[in-house]
């Protein structure tokens, strides 16, 4: 069975993207950024999954105004870089893993959430600044397939926290009810504040950012009890991407370890942030039988990359 083995929750400003492809990681500016993402990444390129969900929302740059689905699954088996107006990124195509999306789907409809299909999607800056952020260095491929869930965080009334947080719970049942066994990892991305335009544009709020960071681990149910309203009015008007983190979260479940985080202002117009925390092995070997965690209580966070490796 495919089991999560962790999860990324990241900031996906277009800027970081740029940043690295014109190689001004080093930069006074940018450093201070990068430098806080190092120990996450280590991390992550030793712990590889073979596919990635990543949830994000496309910015109608390959969705118009037109038609806004309040959550969608992308099922192809290819997904173009967006070109949102300066030249697409030069990135690898990002490949995706049908059978798991399709497996996803349904999945999700049979738990009530109406998923929209998306047979053909160009990914723009949401989904690819959060790869580039896991593997700074691709060559010609990314080291996983992935698969798209996009949530509507653009338009009212975009789903609630709650609602997310949900998702993400049935969205983990599904990952886990998928036959192979292949290994996942779930990225939340978007955040933390920022306000892009309008009266507040520029908005941060650390204080908010801070308490959202320490309880994305140790209490979403209190981030999914907040009103659309409390992350824009708290958060500003692009702040509410932070939903995205709850579908993670939700996925992740109980008992994770947090392996590494980094907060930092100012990324363009944004407060940046990225945490990354490891699930618990599904299965852990007890004599010559294997038993599930809950039946074999709390795992000491030393031993969990040993059982796991
Ligand atoms: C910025 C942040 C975003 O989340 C985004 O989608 C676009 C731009 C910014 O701060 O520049
Ligand atoms: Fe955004």
């Amino acid at each position: 069975m495919a089991e999560i083995i962790w999860g990324l929750a990241t900031s996906h400003v277009p800027a970081i993207g740029a940043a690295m492809d014109h190689h001004r990681t080093t930069d006074p500016y940018w450093k201070p950024l990068f430098d806080g993402y190092g120990p996450a990444r280590e991390w992550m390129a030793e712990h590889r999954p073979d596919v990635v969900v990543v949830v994000y929302n496309d910015h109608a740059n390959a969705i118009d105004l037109d038609v806004i689905p309040t959550f969608a699954i992308g099922t192809a088996d290819h997904y173009a870089v967006a070109d949102e107006g300066w030249g697409a990124r030069q990135v690898p195509t990002v490949v995706g893993h049908p059978a798991l999306s399709e497996h996803l789907v349904r999945s999700l409809v049979d738990e009530q959430f109406d998923i929209t299909m998306l047979h053909q999607l160009e990914v723009d800056h949401g989904l690819t600044v959060p790869l580039s952020v896991y593997c700074p260095e691709p060559g010609d491929a990314w080291p996983s397939r992935v698969v798209p869930l996009l949530v509507n965080v653009i338009q009212y009334p975009q789903p609630t926290a709650e609602r997310c947080l949900r998702l993400g719970e049935a969205l983990g049942r599904a990952i886990r009810s998928f036959p192979e066994d292949i290994t996942v990892a779930v990225f939340g991305t978007g955040g933390m504040s920022h306000q892009l335009a309008g009266a507040r544009a520029g908005l941060i709020n650390e204080t908010f950012d801070r308490m959202f960071l320490e309880r994305i681990e140790t209490d979403p149910e209190s981030l999914a009890a907040l009103t659309r309203e409390d992350y824009i009015s708290q958060a500003g008007s692009e702040g509410i991407e932070l939903i995205m983190w709850l579908v993670m979260r939700g996925a992740l479940g109980a008992g994770l370890t947090r392996i590494h985080d980094t907060y930092h202002v100012p990324v363009s117009n944004t407060a940046a942030a990225l945490a990354l925390f490891q699930t618990p092995p599904a299965r852990v070997l007890v004599g010559a039988s294997t038993a599930s965690a809950e039946a074999v209580g709390p795992i000491p966070s030393g031993a969990v990359g040993e059982a796991r490796a």
